[in-house]
C-alpha cells in the first residue's frame, strides 16, 4: 500500500486525512503525548486494520480519542467523577477508563466491557478530530513492541506502506504517553503514568490509588488492569540496564563502559562532556526533558546494530519522572544494576 504523507499545517490536507477517517481508513496523526495511529472508532473493521497494521494483540485495547470532553457521554457511561476530571485536564494528557456504551465495537475495546477516552490538547489533533467528526480509535503509531513515536520520522519508519496517510507534526509536546485513570464507582485507579502526575490527580481528587502493575514486572498469569501493561513495550534490540547508585559512581561507570563500542550510554546532561565514547546520548537536564528525549533516544541506538547494551540513569520517581521510570524500566525488563 502506498502511504501518503501530507503536512498538516495545511488545512485542506487535514480535510483529506478526516475524509480518509471517515471512509474507513488509517490515518497517523500528531498528539502533545505522542503519535497516534487513527481509525473510525464505531467501525469494527477499522479497529481490526489498526492492529494488523501495528502488529499488535487483538486484547490489547484501543483509546478514543474525542474533540470535546462531552462526546464521552454518547460512548460511555459517565461516572460523575469524571467531569472533575475533565473540567481540571481535559484536553490534555489524560485518558480515562469508564464502562462502554453498545454503540463502541468490541473490536475497539479488545473484548472488555470499558472503554478509554482521551480529548488530546496539540492544535493538529483537535482540528483533526473536528473534521473527522467521529470518535478516532487510537494506539501510539508504532509497530507493537518499539518505543513510542514522538517524531514523524518515527512513524515513517514503521508505518510507511502499511496505512493511508500519515499528517506531519512538530515533535511532540510531553514525549511519553498519557496518564491512565480507571473511575470505578468512588474509586480512581492510575494504571498508566504520565505528564497528569498523581500530585495533580490529587489535587482535585483526594485518594488516587496506583496500580502497582505500573511500577513492577508483570507475572506470566496475571491480568493487569491495563491489557497493554503486560506486553514488553518500548524494547529497544539491546539489552537495556539501569544504573542505581550514587551520581559519582553512575559517572564512572557510564565513563568506562562508553569506550567500548557496542555500548551505548543514556546519561544526564551534566554528565555528557565527561564521558567520552560512540554512542553517549543525554536525556536532558530535567524530567519533562527526559520524558521528551526517551524514546528518540531509544530508537537512535536501534539504528546502530553495534550496540548491544545501554547503561542508563535511573530517573528520578516523583512527577513526570515517574512516568520516565516506568517506561524505561519496562524497556529494560526491569533490569538494574546496583553500583
Ligand atoms: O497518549 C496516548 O495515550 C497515546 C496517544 C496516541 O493518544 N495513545 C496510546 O495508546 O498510548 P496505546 O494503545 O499505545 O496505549 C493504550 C493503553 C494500553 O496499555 C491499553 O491496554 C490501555 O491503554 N487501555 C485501553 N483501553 C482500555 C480499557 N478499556 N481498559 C483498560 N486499559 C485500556
Ligand atoms: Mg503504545
Amino acid at each position: 500500500m502506498e502511504t501518503i504523507i501530507l503536512s498538516a499545517s495545511s488545512d485542506s490536507s487535514v480535510k483529506r486525512a478526516a475524509q480518509v477517517i471517515r471512509s474507513g481508513g488509517l490515518v497517523a496523526f500528531p498528539t502533545e503525548t505522542v503519535y497516534g495511529l487513527g481509525g473510525n472508532g464505531l467501525m469494527a473493521d477499522a479497529a481490526s486494520r489498526i492492529y494488523a497494521a501495528k502488529g499488535r494483540p487483538s486484547d490489547n485495547p484501543l483509546i478514543l480519542h474525542l474533540q470535546d470532553p462531552m462526546e464521552a457521554e454518547r460512548y460511555c457511561y459517565i461516572n460523575p467523577l469524571y467531569y472533575t476530571l475533565a473540567a481540571a485536564f481535559m484536553p490534555g494528557p489524560l485518558t480515562v477508563i469508564m464502562p462502554k456504551k453498545p454503540i463502541v465495537p468490541d473490536t475497539v475495546t479488545g473484548g472488555l466491557d470499558t472503554v478509554a477516552v482521551r480529548v488530546p490538547s496539540d492544535p493538529v489533533a483537535r482540528r483533526f478530530l473536528k473534521e473527522c467528526g467521529v470518535p478516532v480509535a487510537a494506539p501510539s503509531a508504532n509497530i507493537s513492541g518499539r518505543p513510542s513515536p514522538t517524531r514523524v520520522e518515527h512513524v515513517i519508519e514503521d508505518l510507511s506502506g502499511r496505512i493511508d496517510m500519515i499528517l506531519c507534526g512538530d515533535e511532540c509536546e510531553i514525549g511519553l504517553e498519557s496518564t491512565i485513570v480507571k473511575l470505578d464507582g468512588e474509586h480512581l485507579t492510575l494504571l498508566r503514568p504520565g505528564a497528569i502526575t498523581p500530585q495533580m490527580l490529587e489535587s482535585v481528587f483526594p485518594s488516587v490509588q496506583i496500580d502497582d502493575c505500573s511500577m513492577r514486572p508483570i507475572g506470566k498469569d496475571e491480568k493487569p488492569a491495563a491489557p497493554g501493561m503486560k506486553y514488553r513495550h518500548y524494547a529497544p534490540r539491546a539489552k537495556v540496564i539501569v544504573l542505581d547508585g550514587e551520581s559519582d559512581a553512575v559517572l564512572r561507570f557510564q565513563q568506562n563502559a562508553a569506550r567500548d563500542d557496542t555500548v551505548g550510554i543514556l546519561c544526564i546532561d551534566t554528565h555528557l562532556a565527561q564521558i567520552e565514547g560512540k554512542h553517549v546520548y543525554s536525556l536532558g537536564k530535567d524530567p519533562s526533558q527526559m520524558a521528551k528525549n526517551l524514546f528518540a533516544a531509544l530508537r537512535s541506538f536501534d539504528s546502530h546494530a553495534e550496540i548491544q547494551t545501554i547503561y542508563a540513569v535511573m530517573p528520578p520517581k516523583d512527577g513526570i519522572g515517574m512516568a520516565v521510570h516506568n517506561r524505561l524500566m519496562k524497556a529494560a525488563g526491569f533490569s538494574v544494576l546496583k553500583l
